[in-house]
């Protein structure tokens, strides 16, 4: 019979721990709520008001629940008022020392039997754990953030924590409603260890000027799905606490220079920049504690007219190729009523990529999200031809022939005598230097990257490449194009992975790697990550889809380029590709898909 927890304590009712009160207060069980001070209380006294008028007021929560919630929470200043809790999970900031403090304080204070849990999110629940005469009850709870939302709970065992508390803690968290992964304790758990070394780059990334704040977070959402960009989530994380999390991870985790906090965060930690509770991070808030975003200074302008501005005027595209990519792309401007002359190698690729173009059109058709008419006008609008000298009028090229850079230049340098003065000239590669494929023309000025996302006709996101020779008109023009089309263009510098592919692959590789340490099971790891940061898809699902061997070339790539250790290949991603196992594709790669 699992234990029963009629009263809890919360220690620190910061972003975390007010939340985590809710959570408890809404399923039926007494809160003890404590604060280091009166102001402090108050402060969280409010947060916890806030949020339960937000879900009042958005129909999740009646009024009468909202009452009887509040009256199971009991305010206090003072570790003493927890003397008699069957449990108390502690949430305040991320320091050792401090949290040794406060559990030798509730070993002191707290009944015998009570479980003493902390929230930390990387430090060593097995050195907390010590400070107490009962390190055998203590055991890590670690909920995400926001707490009231996010499903998952990692409950993390010390080599001493007894498995009847581990067994109670794991009944406690499906009584709230909760899913949770036990695991051992490791610097970051699971999903941190995630997803810090991506937090961390994204904040690299704009501190060096590569991407602005909103097309850093842009690219991930609309690019990987993702439900925030990093740097939204670092300011609703809150930047003292990811400083934290980051500093204790590069020390307990190996010393992964990729924990090692980018040095802006810790400038604006100091400038008392902590993202949403202090109304400033890399955002600003409509006041501390909103989550409401307003322009500031640094707030692009989106107009079309800031957009056009420098923009040249485009008509006529070429698109170069015949594969999957060219054809999304053909599709996509002349629905968006482009005159488009498509060039393949010959008759019979033209008479295939004509044909997909059409399927994919009826397709909108049948869907009701093109009509006929639409269709017709799309298609007329586009002429086939197994010839570059058909290009000599147009305004943009878009190329998507096979990546391989000789090919590419090749082409470039042919483009270069064909085309007239004043067309921008885009690739699409997702891996190759834009700045190799310009220098093989006499006008690098007006050469950028377009990388289109497959499907072509359906992501919304689109990179424009700059390379160090590009022209400010070029890359207008480019972004200026990318809202005619409709998608979202981000503006990025011209290395290894642009913004997605380099956020997004190291994170999956670490994924293999911890797999690869046993550390935890695939299925857990996919788990802990949809629903603990809410990814639509977990790593090995994606790496199955995405196909194993194009993730190792990509992040070879990565490696390549950046030389970083931390991107070194995993070696069992590399032993996969070897064996054929290369994802759906190959109906086996982290799973088996033989039967579904
Ligand atoms: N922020 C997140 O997204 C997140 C997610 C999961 C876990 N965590 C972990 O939760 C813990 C709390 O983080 P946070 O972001 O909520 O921090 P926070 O700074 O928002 O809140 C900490 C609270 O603790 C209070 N406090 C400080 N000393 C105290 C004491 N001696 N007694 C009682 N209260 C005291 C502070 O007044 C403050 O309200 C950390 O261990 C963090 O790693 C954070």
């Amino acid at each position: 019979m699992a234990r029963e927890f009629t009263t809890v304590g919360v220690v620190g009712l910061g972003t975390m721990g007010a939340g985590i009160v809710e959570v408890f207060a809404r399923n039926g069980i007494d809160v003890v709520a404590v604060e280091i001070s009166a102001p402090a209380l108050e402060r969280g006294r409010a947060t916890l008001a806030g949020s339960t008028d937000r879900a009042v007021a958005k129909g999740k929560l009646a009024e009468a629940d909202r009452d009887a919630l509040h009256d199971r929470v009991h305010f206090a200043v003072g570790l003493d008022a927890l003397h008699s809790v069957d449990l108390v999970i502690e949430a305040v900031p991320e320091h050792l020392d401090l949290k040794q403090r406060i559990f030798a304080e509730l070993d002191r204070v707290c009944r015998p039997d009570a479980i003493l849990a902390t929230n930390t999110s990387s430090l060593s629940v097995t050195e907390i754990s010590v400070a107490t005469t009962r390190p055998n009850q203590v055991i890590g709870i670690h909920f995400f953030n926001p707490a009231p939302v996010m499903k998952l709970v990692e409950v993390v065992r010390t080599v001493v924590t007894s498995p009847e508390v581990v067994a109670d803690v794991e009944a406690l968290c499906a009584r709230l409603g909760k899913v949770d992964v036990t695991i051992n304790d490791r610097a970051g758990f699971i999903a941190n260890a995630l997803l810090f070394g991506y937090l961390n780059h994204a904040v690299g990334m704009f501190e060096s000027h590569y991407a602005t704040r909103e097309d850093i977070d842009a690219a991930m959402k609309l690019g990987c799905g993702l439900p925030m960009g990093p740097l939204a989530l670092m300011d609703l994380i809150g930047l003292d606490t990811a400083y934290e999390i980051l500093d204790t991870m590069y020390r307990r985790g190996g010393r992964d220079r990729r924990h090692a906090p980018v040095p802006l965060l810790k400038q604006m930690v100091t400038a008392g920049l902590l993202g949403r509770k202090s109304g400033r991070g890399f955002y600003t808030y409509e006041r501390p504690g909103s989550p409401k975003v307003v322009p500031d200074e640094a707030t692009p302008v989106a107009t079309e007219a800031a957009l056009a501005d420098g923009a040249r005027a485009i008509a006529k595209v070429g698109v170069v190729g015949s594969g999957t990519m060219a054809t999304g792309i053909i599709e996509v401007f002349a629905k968006a009523g482009y005159e488009v002359v498509s060039v393949t190698r010959g008759a019979e690729k033209s008479a295939m990529v004509c044909e997909s173009v059409k399927t994919s059109l009826n397709k909108g058709v049948v869907r009701g999200k093109l009509s006929e008419t639409d269709r017709d006008a799309a298609l007329s609008r586009i002429s086939w031809s197994a010839t570059l000298d058909h290009l000599a009028d147009v305004d943009l090229v878009v190329e998507a022939v096979v990546e391989e850079l000789s090919v590419k230049k090749a082409l470039f340098a042919s483009l270069d005598e064909i085309c007239k003065p004043g067309v921008v000239l885009a690739t699409t590669t997702s891996s190759l230097p834009v700045i190799d494929v310009a220098m093989a023309t006499q006008r690098p000025a007006d050469v950028v990257g377009l990388h289109f996302f497959n499907p072509a006709p359906i992501m919304p996101l689109v990179e424009v490449i700059r390379t160090i020779r590009t022209s400010p008109e070029a890359a207008a023009t480019a972004r200026a194009v990318c809202a005619a089309l409709g998608k979202t263009g981000v503006v990025c510098g011209d290395r290894s992975g642009f913004i997605v592919n380099a956020l997004l692959f190291p994170y999956l590789n670490d994924a293999v790697k911890m797999l690869e340490a046993s550390y935890s099971t695939a299925d857990d790891i996919d788990h802990a990550m949809k629903l603990g940061c809410g990814y639509p898809m977990g790593p090995f699902e994606l790496l199955d889809v995405v196909g194993l061997d194009v993730s190792l070339a990509i992040q070879r790539e990565l490696y390549l380029e950046l030389r970083e250790p931390g991107f070194a290949p995993a070696p069992l991603l590399e032993h996969l590709v070897t064996a054929g196992y290369l994802g759906r594709k190959t109906r086996r790669g982290f799973r088996d898909h033989s039967h579904r």
